[in-house]
C-alpha cells in the first residue's frame, strides 16, 4: 500500500519500500542533499530538490523549515544536524561540559555516557535530532588545530569512551523524545594528516588504519551509532568521501552498517577544487555515492550531478535505492515520521537548558578531567593566603574556557557571538567565590595569549568582538605588580580559539603571546605561582614549568570550569584525571604517543631524549598509591580465553582520592614489529586514606591479536608481557610475563586483503 509509509504499527523495513514505491527520482535523490543557512535559502532548496537533512538550525528557524518539508508531496520530515560536541555549545547559555579531550581525561566510561544524556535533552528541546559526534580521530600531532576535539592518542580507549558517549546520545530507545542520532566523524584517519595539517592528505597503510584508525569507528559503531561522517583528507590520494574500500568494504561488507553516511563539508566539491580528484562536481557526486556516501553536506551542483549520472547509467538505481534507504532507515528509528515532537523543538526548553542538574554534571565533569601535571605540595591550598594575585589571559575569558564548536567559535554565526556572561564561571570567578570571603583576589590579565599580529585562518572571521587582542591595562607590569602585593599566585594561561579547530594548525606549540615572558616576570617576584592551564591540547612548557609549584590543566572546562578549579585547588576535591595524550619536551620529538614501535636508533635525539615530558596515563593525586602483588588467573591461555589480571591498590597518603589503574601489554615476540605497549584495560578506583584494594582488570586473549600485512587478523601464540602501573611510565609499571598456546588467523572480507 503506498500509505504503507505512514503507518507506525509497519515494520520499519516495509516502510521504507512503501516510500521508496512512491518516491520519483527527484525526490530520492533530494533525500541525499544537506541543505545550510535561513530558512529562506531553505525553502528555495527544498522547492527546488527536496532535502534530507539541514545542519545547524534551531528553535523557531528549524521549525520553520521543517514545516516547509511537512508541506511537500510526500511530507518527508527533515533530520536536523548540529555539533553539539561538548555540550549543546553553538546554542546560546546551553550547559557547556569540558571539552572531548578534556572529558577523556576522566577515564569514565559513566561519565562520558551522562554528558551525551545530557546534551541529547539540551539538543532535541531545541530542535535537532542528530548531533555530529562522537569525534573518533586518533590524536597524534599536537600542531593539527583539532587535536582537542579527539579523546586522545589511544585507540582502545577512544573507542570505549565514544561507545559511551553514543549511548548517552541514542539512549535506549532512539524514538525516545530526548535522543538523538550519533555520528562517527571522520571516517578514517583524519587525525594523521601530512605534519598536522588540517584536512591535507593521511598517508597511512592500510595495515595502519586497520590497526590504529579503524577499531575506534568498529567499536562505536558496534554499540549501535546510526551515522558516519568521512572526513576532510585523502587517503592513500582518494577523498575519504570517495573511497570505496573504506566506505563499502569496510565499513557496509565488513561491519554490516546499516545508518548512513554524510560527507563533511561540501567534500563532494572540495575533491573538485582543493583535491583536484575530479574534473567536475558532477563526477564528483557519482563518484561519491557509488563509493557509499549517502548525504551530501552542502555541495552545490551535488543533487544535479547525481541525477544525471543516474540518468546517465553510471550510478545504478539498486544504488540508489539502497542509499536512500539508509537515510530513511534512521528517519524511520528516530521517530521522526511518528512523532510531530520529535520534529520540532518542545516547550519545556527553558526549564531544561542550563538547569542546575546538568550544570552539576557539569561540575563533576571537569573535576574528573583536570590533569594535576606537577605539585611540590602546594597544593592542596590548606591554609588560605591572605592576598592571592590572579593573573594570565585565560583567567577570565569566555572563549578560552568554553573552547571549539561553542558560541564564539568560528564555525557558528551570530549577531552577539558570545555565551551569556552569567552562564560561564570563569577560573577568576570559581576562585574569587571559593576564596573571596576569607583572602583578597587582586586580578591583571598581564598579557594575551596571542599577539594580535598572530594570521587566524582567513576562511573564517574572528568571532571574538572587537578589541579582543587589545593590550591588557598595565600589561605584564600590572601582573608583578599585583603579585608582589600578594602571597600567592595563580596565573591562567594558555590558548585561545583563535588557535583552535579547523584551519588553525600550529607551527608552534608554547603558550602564544608575551606568556612564556609574563612567567618569568612572575618568576622574579619570588612569590609561589601556580600555573592553571586552559589549553585545547598539550603545549611545549619546557620554558616555563621550572617556575611553578604546582601545574593544573585544566583543559577548556566549559561553563563550569571556576567552580571546579577552585575546588580542586583548595583541595575539596582530589585531582584523580590522567592525560590521554601524551606531552612532547619540544616539538621536533614528535610523535611521543606511548605505543611507540621499537628500533636501534630510536631511543634518543642528538640534544634530548625520546620520552616526553608527561607520558600517557599520567597524572597525580593530593594522595600516593602503592601497587603490589601483580597476578594472572593462569599462566597460559588458548585464543578464545580471557586473562584475569589482579593487583593489589593501596591508597597510602593521608586523604581519600581515585586512581585509573591502567594495563597494558605487549608482545614478547610478533612476526610484524609490534607496539611497545598497548592499553587493553583500566579500572576506575575510590580509596579511602590508607584503604586497599584488589582491582582485577579482564583482558580478552582475542584484543591481543592485529592486522597483519596481508589484511588478515591474527593471533600469534608466544609469550606476552602484562603490565599494570599508574601510567603507561615503564618505571612505574609492574609486569608479568603469561603464555598464549594456540595461535588464530581470522581472515577478513576480500575487501580487505591488501
Ligand atoms: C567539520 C565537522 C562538522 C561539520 C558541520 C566541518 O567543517 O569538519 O566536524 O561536523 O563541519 O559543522
Amino acid at each position: 500500500m503506498p500509505d504503507d509509509y505512514k503507518n507506525s504499527s509497519q515494520p520499519i523495513e516495509r516502510r521504507i519500500s512503501a516510500l521508496l514505491a512512491a518516491m520519483t527520482p527527484e525526490e530520492k535523490v533530494g533525500q541525499m542533499v544537506m541543505g545550510a543557512g535561513s530558512p529562506e535559502c531553505a525553502r528555495q532548496l527544498i522547492h527546488k530538490n527536496f532535502i534530507g537533512g539541514y545542519l545547524h538550525a534551531m528553535g523557531e528557524h528549524l521549525a520553520e523549515i521543517q514545516r516547509c518539508a511537512e508541506a511537500t508531496r510526500l511530507g518527508i520530515p527533515i533530520l536536523f544536524g548540529i555539533d553539539a560536541i561538548h555540550g549543546h555549545g553553538l546554542w546560546k547559555g546551553a550547559t557547556i561540559f569540558p571539552t572531548q579531550l578534556a572529558l577523556s581525561c576522566a577515564w569514565s566510561p559513566e561519565m562520558l555516557e551522562r554528558v551525551g544524556r545530557i546534551t541529547a535533552k539540551e539538543v532535541r528541546v531545541t530542535g535537532p535530532q542528530w548531533v555530529f559526534s562522537p569525534q573518533l580521530d586518533i590524536g597524534r600531532d599536537i600542531r593539527w588545530g583539532r587535536l582537542g576535539e579527539t579523546f586522545g592518542e589511544d585507540v582502545f580507549l577512544a573507542g570505549e569512551l565514544g561507545a559511551a558517549l553514543c549511548r548517552g546520545y541514542q539512549g535506549n530507545d532512539l524514538r525516545h523524545l530526548y535522543s538523538v542520532a550519533a555520528c562517527a566523524k571522520h571516517f578514517a584517519g583524519y587525525g594523521d594528516t601530512v605534519g598536522g595539517r588540517d584536512s591535507t592528505d593521511s598517508e597511512v597503510s592500510r595495515k595502519k588504519l586497520l590497526n590504529d584508525y579503524l577499531p575506534v569507528f568498529e567499536r562505536v559503531l558496534a554499540e549501535g551509532c546510526r551515522t558516519v561522517m568521512t572526513g576532510y583528507q585523502t587517503v592513500e590520494g582518494i577523498p575519504c568521501t570517495t573511497h570505496h574500500w573504506l566506505l563499502r568494504d569496510v565499513l557496509r561488507e565488513q561491519w554490516k552498517f546499516d545508518g548512513f553516511v554524510v560527507t563533511d563539508w561540501d567534500t563532494v566539491g572540495r575533491a573538485v577544487r582543493e583535491q583536484f580528484v575530479f574534473q567536475n562536481v558532477g563526477e564528483a557526486s557519482a563518484a561519491a555515492i557509488r563509493a557509499g556516501s549517502e548525504m551530501s553536506m552542502v555541495t552545490e551542483g551535488f543533487f544535479e550531478g547525481v541525477l544525471a549520472a543516474w540518468r546517465k547509467g553510471e550510478i545504478d538505481t539498486d544504488t540508489v535505492d539502497a542509499a536512500v534507504a539508509n537515510l530513511l532507515r534512521v528517519k524511520f528509528e528516530v521517530g521522526l515520521f511518528d512523532d510531530p515532537k520529535k520534529r520540532y523543538p518542545l516547550p519545556e526548553r527553558e526549564e531544561i537548558v542550563y538547569c542546575s542538574a546538568h550544570r552539576k554534571a557539569a561540575f563533576e565533569a571537569v573535576v574528573a578531567s583536570c590533569v594535576l601535571l606537577e605539585n611540590n605540595g602546594i597544593l592542596p591550598l590548606r591554609t588560605l593566603p591572605k592576598k592571592i594575585a590572579v593573573v594570565g589571559p585565560n583567567a577570565d575569558d569566555l572563549f578560552a574556557q568554553l573552547g571549539g564548536w561553542s558560541i564564539g567559535a568560528p564555525q557558528g554565526e551570530f549577531a552577539d557571538p558570545v555565551q551569556p556572561r552569567e552562564r560561564v564561571v570563569t577560573i577568576l570567578d570559581g576562585l574569587r567565590s571559593a576564596f573571596g570571603s576569607q583572602s583578597e583576589i587582586l586580578y591583571a590579565k598581564g598579557c594575551n595569549a596571542m599577539h594580535g599580529t598572530d594570521k587566524v585562518a582567513d576562511f573564517f572571521l574572528p568571532h571574538q568582538p572587537v578589541g579582543y587582542l587589545d593590550e591588557p591595562e598595565g600589561g605584564i607590569g600590572e601582573a608583578v605588580r599585583i603579585a608582589g602585593e600578594s602571597d600567592l599566585v595563580v596565573a591562567v594561561l594558555g590558548d585561545t580559539q583563535s588557535q583552535v579547530g579547523e584551519g588553525n594548525d600550529r607551527s608552534d606549540m608554547r603558550l602564544g603571546g608575551d606568556q612564556e615572558a609574563l612567567v618569568a616576570a612572575l618568576q622574579k617576584t619570588g612569590k609561589p605561582l601556580i600555573l592553571v592551564l586552559v589549553v585545547s591540547k598539550p603545549h611545549i612548557i619546557e620554558n616555563i614549568r621550572g617556575a611553578a609549584s604546582a601545574i593544573l590543566c585544566a583543559w577548556n572546562p566549559g561553563s563550569e570550569g571556576g567552580h571546579a578549579v577552585a575546588a580542586l585547588l583548595k583541595g575539596e576535591i582530589n585531582p584523580s584525571g590522567k592525560l590521554t595524550q601524551s606531552w612532547p619536551r619540544s616539538l621536533g620529538q614528535q610523535p611521543v604517543h606511548y605505543d611507540q614501535k621499537p628500533g636501534w636508533h630510536a631511543t634518543r635525539f642528538v640534544s634530548e631524549c625520546a620520552e616526553p615530558r608527561y607520558p600517557f596515563g599520567h597524572g597525580l593525586s593530593y594522595t600516593s598509591f602503592a601497587y603490589s602483588d601483580l597476578q594472572t588467573d593462569k599462566e597460559t591461555y588458548g585464543a578464545d580465553e580471557s586473562i584475569r589480571v589482579r593487583v593489589s591498590v593501596k591508597n597510602t597518603g593521608e586523604t581519600a582520592g581515585d586512581e585509573i589503574v591502567q594495563c597494558y601489554v605487549r608482545d614478547v615476540v610478533r612476526s610484524e614489529l609490534a607496539p611497545l605497549k598497548q592499553l587493553k584495560g583500566w579500572a576506575k578506583i575510590s580509596l579511602a586514606a590508607g584503604e586497599t584494594q584488589e582491582v582485577c582488570i579482564s583482558v580478552p586473549i582475542s584484543s591481543l591479536g592485529f592486522y597483519n600485512c596481508d589484511g588478515a587478523r591474527v593471533l600469534e601464540a608466544g609469550e606476552f608481557t602484562i603490565m599494570v602501573g599508574p601510567s603507561s611510565e615503564n618505571g612505574q609499571l609492574l609486569s608479568k610475563t603469561i603464555a598464549v598456546t594456540t595461535a588464530a588467523t581470522h581472515k577478513t572480507t576480500e575487501g580487505n586483503t591488501l
